[in-house]
């Protein structure tokens, strides 16, 4: 078991990383303590495979128990399904002191913590991520919200949990391609800030892709450790302290891909794998990274995505000033310049401001 601190004061609470924890949930928030009361929020799909148990365990331990599933499915991360929640949660009455505990991937997270941000102003909020990505993103750091029919993510609150559970053995009912998605979050950790940890993961990959429990415990105890220090030192995204915006390594392109290719054609760690890759490109078109290094980085980094099972081209019938557009819309983006998180060398990224049209060009058509 590893036990990771994310360092927010008066906020700060623990990631627990263990194979089997979700067997000893109550134990493993019995400091909190664990309030009598209890309202599960999953979905149609993890809630079978992974919530009704956990539901089973906490009544055999004596709680007063809610089950709650929203249909799966990111369309539901909604105001909508905001609202269906809290009946549920007020015909069964949550009161101040009760819990919720979010069970699914990062749109379950994201819904939950939204629910648990804004119920009677707040009630307290445990997080079990259930896909790779959850586990090593998006269930740490505090984000959540749901989407708004012009833009994903649009509404929501900063809202840190009092506790993060996370059991690698989720991962077995996982399908592969989310798994692989969730690599790419998992690859992008390395380059931005721990190049000893993508060498490990070059070693490493192969076991991961076939679900050794011990070393995908490391895997993300690892990239746990990175979020929580540098959410510790940025905890808004704070454009002035900017340290946050590591995270965004390849989000830029990413981002208009998602939002420019059909529904459900690239999964966001896809997605983000190719827009890694033309990150890398563009560092070497911009000249933040000397050529030698940057086509050395770049073709370590493609090579792991490859062995990952992550593509690492744009859609050969992309359009460039759709994508174009997309990014200058991005609420990231500034006038007619797009910001970017480059590669200097692995292991360590910065931000670059004043990336222009033509350089993005360059490093897409490579
Ligand atoms: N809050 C943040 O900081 C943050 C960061 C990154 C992403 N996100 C959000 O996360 C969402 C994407 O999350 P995701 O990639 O986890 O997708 P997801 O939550 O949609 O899960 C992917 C699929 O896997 C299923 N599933 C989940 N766990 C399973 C398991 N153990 N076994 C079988 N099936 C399982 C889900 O029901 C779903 O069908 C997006 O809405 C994105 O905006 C939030
Ligand atoms: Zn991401």
């Amino acid at each position: 078991m590893t036990t990771i601190t994310v360092p927010l004061g008066e906020r700060a609470y623990d990631i627990v990383v263990e194979a089997g924890a979700l067997r000893h949930f109550v134990e493993l928030c019995a400091d909190l303590p664990l309030p009598v009361e209890v309202a599960v929020l999953s979905n149609q799909s993890v809630g079978p495979l992974l919530a009704d148990a956990l539901c089973e365990q906490l009544q055999a331990s004596g709680r007063r128990v809610l089950s709650f599933n929203a249909p799966d499915g990111e369309v539901h991360k909604s105001l909508e399904w905001v609202g269906r929640a809290y009946d549920a949660l007020a015909e069964w009455g949550l009161t101040r002191g009760g819990v919720i505990v979010a069970v699914g991937g990062g749109v379950v997270g994201d819904w939950a913590g939204c629910v648990a941000a804004t119920w009677m102003r707040g009630v307290r909020l445990v997080q079990v991520p259930t896909t790779l990505l959850a586990m090593v993103d998006s269930s740490v750091g505090g984000k959540t919200g749901i989407n708004h029919p012009r833009a994903k993510n649009l509404v929501g609150a900063f809202y840190q949990p009092s506790r993060v559970v996370i059991d690698p053995l989720c991962l077995q009912t996982l399908p592969p391609r989310e798994l692989r998605a969730g690599l790419a979050e998992v690859i992008k950790y390395g380059v931005i800030a721990d190049a000893d940890f993508f060498v490990w993961l070059e070693e490493h990959i192969e076991a991961a892709l076939r679900l050794d429990a011990e070393t995908l415990e490391r895997i993300i105890a690892r990239c746990c450790q990175i979020k929580a220090d540098v959410v510790g030192e940025d905890e808004r995204e704070d454009d002035a302290i900017g340290r946050r915006a590591i995270l965004n390594y390849g989000h830029t392109v990413g981002h208009a891909i998602e939002a420019t290719a059909g529904y459900g054609e690239f999964l966001h760690g896809e997605a983000i794998a190719v827009g890694m890759t033309v990150a890398a490109r563009l560092a070497i078109v911009a000249g933040v990274m000397e050529s030698g290094a940057g086509r050395d980085l770049l073709a370590r980094q493609t090579r792991l995505f490859e062995r990952a099972g992550l593509p690492t081209q744009m859609p050969a019938d992309h359009d460039f000033d759709r994508l174009w557009q997309a990014m200058t819309l991005d609420k990231k983006a500034r006038g007619n310049k797009v910001n970017f998180v480059l590669p200097l060398r692995l292991g360590e990224v910065r931000r670059a401001e004043n990336i222009t049209m033509d350089e993005v060009r360059l490093a897409i058509a490579e």
